[in-house]
């Protein structure tokens, strides 16, 4: 039996084995038939301000992510900025990409920063953590790292797009004062300490001012194979003391995988064992959750329980969004443990990882490790992962979709000169205008998905989602799981009134659509006119659909 732990220290191991799911077929059937679901706005129960850092990223220096999916170098004959692919850059500025995860990931806990400043050419070549997982047709960069994007390079990338850096410190094989020297590299002022002439060196006199840093990554498994008491002293340790230089740093620690309640409790425990003030120092607690295992509760083996990332039936459909719901009772039942320790919630969760994970085999690029082909059910995935982070917007401050590019939950994907945007990439455009918004409670009614589920009859919530407003604006985002019914939806808003509103959605009569160098207008955003019935908008989901309703109000 293969856990997660056990495979990221082995490296990746392929598997074989698929199921051919039926296309379907599905026709707009608004017409006159009444309404069969509801969602109610409720005005007076606001949930908090949904922070604009849900709506992050995650970008690992792990195959084809950096080299090739970012970086191509300033001499490629490729569009680039500085090196960096300029159609990424554009793209993550129309969606409003807000802060981006580097340099792991597993990565992080190999890596010293300080190969990574300084002339290009004197960089030094290292063996990247995921060498020995990379087949021998892969790149060499992927295998040994150049190290031509460093802290400067990647904080560039971030100000081109306008996102916030968060940056992950090496717990397990570098000493704390070297997280002391990255901070000050960063943010130190011009002309204040030797690192800061080093920058200053390589065009970034400014300091970076990083806000955002991990101590560490997955310290339970390829981060340290710390138990939580043990990491919980190197947490302490690594966070004594910090320069701050006038910011506030907002640190990370290392969380659990999934439902590890006693990670949680046990890291808290520890730290807290000198004292309450020890709380201040953690921002965030970090929680990873991946939906991989499609064995209907056949197996837990790593490999063996993984589920094909194009070739599914609908029962595979319905059982990666059980997995990916779980995140709902993940964040829930933490938080309920943060309680324990931190009766105001000063605390909050920070998802850095989270997304479907697939056997190998549907790479855009062959050879690109851990790369998969996002379908139109990781689109409707992506949508009610958000939609629950935007329903809890007081206990989750930050979230990073794993990963940015070429990889799990990709929004893109490129290689060399190819480009495209997946149906992850249109859901973070469709979702951008909740960021920053005052989340309001909305009540989703709608009937039950019945399906299959190996000769047992199984059910599935009909339609759920969430709703901010900012200003007059108010948005509505959901997601209708049904692989074959359409919803007719009446949106009643209690306590406001429409002026406008307008639809954006997507879907495809095909629930395996997907989006290809070739063909890369398969799943895009496609707009519907919307009707009023007696001051009730009326909307119709279409079957496997995620829609953004914009509404402007009186
Ligand atoms: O995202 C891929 C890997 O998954 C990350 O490196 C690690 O943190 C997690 O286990």
């Amino acid at each position: 039996m293969i856990n997660r732990r056990d495979f990221l220290q082995q490296g990746a191991i392929g598997a074989a084995g698929l199921l051919l799911a039926p296309k379907r077929g599905w026709a707009s059937a608004a017409g006159s038939r009444a309404a069969d679901s509801r969602i109610e706005v409720l005005f007076d129960e606001p949930l908090g301000t949904i922070s604009p850092n849900i709506y992050g990223h995650f970008v690992e220096n792990l195959s084809g992510v950096l080299y090739d999916g970012i970086w191509l170098g300033e001499k490629a004959p490729v569009a680039n900025i500085d090196g960096l692919r300029k159609s990424l850059i554009e793209h993550m500025r129309k969606i409003k990409a807000t802060v981006i995860r580097f340099p792991g990931g597993c990565f992080a806990d190999s890596y010293d920063w300080r190969d990574g400043i300084g002339p290009a050419e004197k960089r030094p070549r290292r063996t990247n953590f995921w060498a020995m997982g990379e087949s021998e047709k892969a790149p060499a960069n992927h295998r040994y790292d150049p190290n031509a994007v460093g802290t400067n390079e990647f904080v560039h990338f971030c100000k081109l797009i306008g996102a916030e850096p968060y940056l992950a410190a090496n717990v397990r094989s570098l000493p704390a004062s070297t997280f002391q020297q990255w901070v000050e590299y960063c943010n130190s002022p011009a002309g204040s300490t030797t690192l800061a002439d080093a920058r200053a060196a390589a065009g970034y006199p400014d300091p970076f001012r990083v806000k955002y840093w991990g101590v560490g990554n997955e310290s339970w498994g390829c981060g340290g194979e710390f138990t939580p008491q043990e990491y919980a002293v190197e947490f302490r340790r690594y966070s004594t003391w910090l320069p701050t230089y006038g910011d506030n740093l907002n640190l990370i620690a290392s969380g659990p995988n999934t439902d590890d309640w006693s990670w949680t409790r046990e890291f808290l425990t520890e730290v807290l064992r000198k004292g309450p003030g020890e709380l201040r120092r953690i921002y965030g607690m970090a929680l990873h959750h991946y939906a991989w295992n499609l064995s209907r509760g056949k197996t837990q083996d790593w490999v063996a329980g993984k589920g094909e990332a194009v070739k599914f039936d609908a029962v595979d459909w319905y059982e990666l969004l059980r997995e990916g719901e779980r995140m709902e009772g993940l964040i829930t039942g933490h938080w309920q443990v943060l309680s324990e320790f931190d009766h105001q919630h000063r605390v909050k969760l920070v998802v850095d990882e989270w997304g479907p994970w697939y056997r190998p085999g549907s790479e855009a690029t062959p050879d690109d490790q851990l790369e998969q082909m996002p379908t139109l059910r990781d689109a409707v995935f992506s949508g009610m992962t958000l939609d629950i982070f935007n329903r809890n917007p007081e206990k989750v401050a930050m979230a990073n979709c794993a990963q940015l590019i070429n990889c799990l939950n990709s929004l893109y994907l490129a290689h060399e000169d190819k480009f495209v945007i997946t149906p992850v990439g249109h859901v973070f455009d469709l979702y951008s205008s909740h960021q920053g918004g005052e989340a309001l409670r909305a009540v989703f009614s709608a009937p039950n998905v019945r399906y299959d589920r190996d000769g047992q009859s199984a059910s599935y919530w009909g339609l759920k989602g969430s709703s901010s407003v900012r200003d007059k604006n108010l948005t509505i985002t959901a997601v209708n799981p049904s692989t074959s019914e359409p919803r007719l939806v009446e949106v009643a808003l209690r306590g406001a009134t429409v002026k406008e509103a307008g639809m954006r959605f997507l879907s495809n009569a095909d629930i395996h659509a997907h989006n290809t160098f070739e063909q890369r207008e398969v799943v895009v955003p496609q707009t519907k006119p919307l009707s009023m019935s007696g001051g009730t908008l009326v909307v119709e989901f279409p079957p496997a659909s995620v829609v953004a309703l914009n509404i402007h109000l009186n």
